[in-house]
């Protein structure tokens, strides 16, 4: 961060209007990745500072523009600091991430979500999923956050949670919780789909880890403080959605479809099934790869 030493800062900054400016300031110089959650600099910083002050995330930037007390400006020094210089994401800071409208729970534990998977689910998977679907898996669930808002998306349906981490599913057993889905949802911790053995599902839905191994030490800073095991899959990217496509048929009830993103590696998974005709859906907040493909057009 810039030279000036803590206290400099701390005594010149007066409001929070002054700190998003400077935050993102930093965050330029620092050459800083917003790709987890947030577009810009400026967004990132305003939120942390509205969380620092307690004020809610969509309040007027009004509240910003008053003086602050010297505590107040030292706790938002240390959260810059915190994102800034250790590159710590926004969410691991605060310990919340915003994903299809609602809040969740998230640590070093998970990876922060931020699937395109979040649109479709707020359009109920409209017009791909028809029927309200009755069971639902979410395969690779980390804090469990597509399977639960999908989960209330369709309040009638039952919901398995499936990760190989149980780390993870520690997280998304205290997201299950605050929704009050424990009832509905169960948690099971499975390589892919090797603990599901004999179970149907109506819709599957996955967002699984697709950066080859060699990319993932390559990515900005932000992403070493994730679980790598959410990120790396085999030399290509490859190896969790091809296993996937070539799994899911048997997991799936009739008339079912598997909803999954690979960002993007779709040309990789065309090469990989040239047989079967995936649809690729445009989508309007941004993202790429995100695939639905219904039972009988999977292999065997
Ligand atoms: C890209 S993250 C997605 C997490 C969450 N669905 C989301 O969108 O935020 C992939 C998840 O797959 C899990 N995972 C990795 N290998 C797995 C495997 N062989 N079987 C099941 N889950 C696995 C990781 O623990 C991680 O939680």
């Amino acid at each position: 961060m810039t030279d000036a030493g803590a206290q400099t800062v701390i005594d010149v900054l007066e409001t929070g209007v002054d700190w998003v400016r400077w935050g993102a300031s930093e965050m330029h110089r620092a050459d800083r990745c917003s790709g987890h959650g947030f577009n810009t600099a400026l967004d990132e910083t305003a939120f942390l500072v509205r969380h620092v002050l307690g004020l809610p995330r969509d309040s007027s930037p009004d509240w910003l523009r008053g003086r602050l007390l010297r505590d107040e400006r030292a706790a938002i020094y240390d959260a810059l600091h915190e994102r800034i210089a250790d590159a710590r994401p926004v969410a691991y800071i605060t310990g919340e991430a915003w994903f299809a409208g609602m809040p969740f729970h998230v640590d070093e534990r998970v990876l922060i979500p931020r699937s395109p998977l979040g649109e479709l689910i707020q359009q109920r998977f409209s017009p791909w999923v028809a029927r309200a679907p009755e069971r639902i898996l979410d395969l690779c669930c980390g804090s469990g956050c597509i399977g639960l808002a999908a989960a209330m998306a369709f309040p009638e349906s039952t919901l398995v949670l499936a990760d190989l981490s149980p780390d993870a599913l520690a997280v998304a057993a205290q997201n299950t919780e605050a929704y009050g889905l424990e009832e509905r949802t169960t948690l099971v911790e499975s390589d892919l789909f090797d603990a599901l053995e004999g179970e149907q599902f109506d819709l599957i839905l996955t967002n699984p880890p697709y950066v080859p191994r060699r990319e993932v030490d390559a990515l900005p800073d932000e992403f070493a403080h994730e679980p790598r095991m959410g990120l790396e899959s085999g030399e290509d990217g490859m190896e969790h959605p091809r296993r996937i496509v070539a799994e899911a048929r048997r997991y799936l009830a009739d008339g079912g479809c598997l909803i999954g993103e690979v960002g993007a590696w779709r040309p990789e998974l065309e090469a990989a099934f040239p047989a079967v005709p995936f649809t690729w859906i445009d989508l309007e907040q941004g993202g790429e790869g995100v695939f639905v493909v219904r039972d009988d057009e999977l292999p065997r």
